[in-house]
């Protein structure tokens, strides 16, 4: 068992260099290069719903969430999700997906979407997408996951995968 025991935050702008520099150790420069990153550049994430984690103080793991439209879905698409390696497998990068999926779910989204592996997701609530989502470049579709708030989001997957102005909760 580790004594690590990590503090979970909320993403704040003190943590942004931290991220980066996770992010870019996790996925190298072909990050900006993926179909889930033409979405993201659409237009800023969602800080309420972005978390990281903390080990004495340092940023060691980090996931963001970006409002979505996923065919007439209002939701968030995860990701990028990284931990540090020196601190994986000791549940960190599950933690922060429960976490923010749970936030975003409680704030009135409709589903969080994903581009990953199942194994890992599928224990966390995640579930392939039946309808065909197109999203701004090429993507695995059997990657393709979704954290719905009920099974009838399902249906209202088809379409497209584009960047969404904040609105769910101002709706609510
Ligand atoms: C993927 C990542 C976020 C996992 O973080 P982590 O804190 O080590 O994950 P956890 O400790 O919560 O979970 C570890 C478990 O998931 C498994 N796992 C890790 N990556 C996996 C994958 N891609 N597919 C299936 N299982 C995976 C581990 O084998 C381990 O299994 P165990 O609990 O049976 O030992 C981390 O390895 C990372 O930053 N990787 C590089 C970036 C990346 O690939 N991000 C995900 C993009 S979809």
């Amino acid at each position: 068992m580790s004594d690590i025991k990590p503090v979970y935050l909320n993403e704040n702008p003190t943590h942004h260099d931290a991220i980066e520099a996770i992010n870019a150790e996790a996925f190298g420069p072909g990050r900006f290069a993926r179909a889930a990153e033409r979405v993201r550049e659409q237009g800023p994430h969602d800080t309420a719903l972005c978390f990281v984690a903390l080990v004495e103080g340092q940023v060691i793991g980090s996931v963001r969430l970006t409002p979505v439209m996923a065919g007439q879905v209002a939701g968030h698409m995860l990701g990028p999700l990284a931990v540090r390696p020196s601190y994986k497998n000791l549940g960190i990068g599950k933690q922060l997906v429960r976490i923010s999926v749970e936030a975003a779910l409680q704030a009135g989204s409709e589903g969080v979407i994903l581009v990953g592996d199942p194994p890992y997701y599928a224990p966390l609530g995640f579930e392939p997408v039946k309808a065909r989502l197109d999203f701004p470049g090429p993507v695995d579709r059997s990657r393709v996951l979704v954290a719905p708030k009920g099974e009838e989001i399902h249906q209202r997957l088809a379409g497209q995968i584009t960047w969404r102005a904040y609105g769910i909760r101002e709706k609510a």
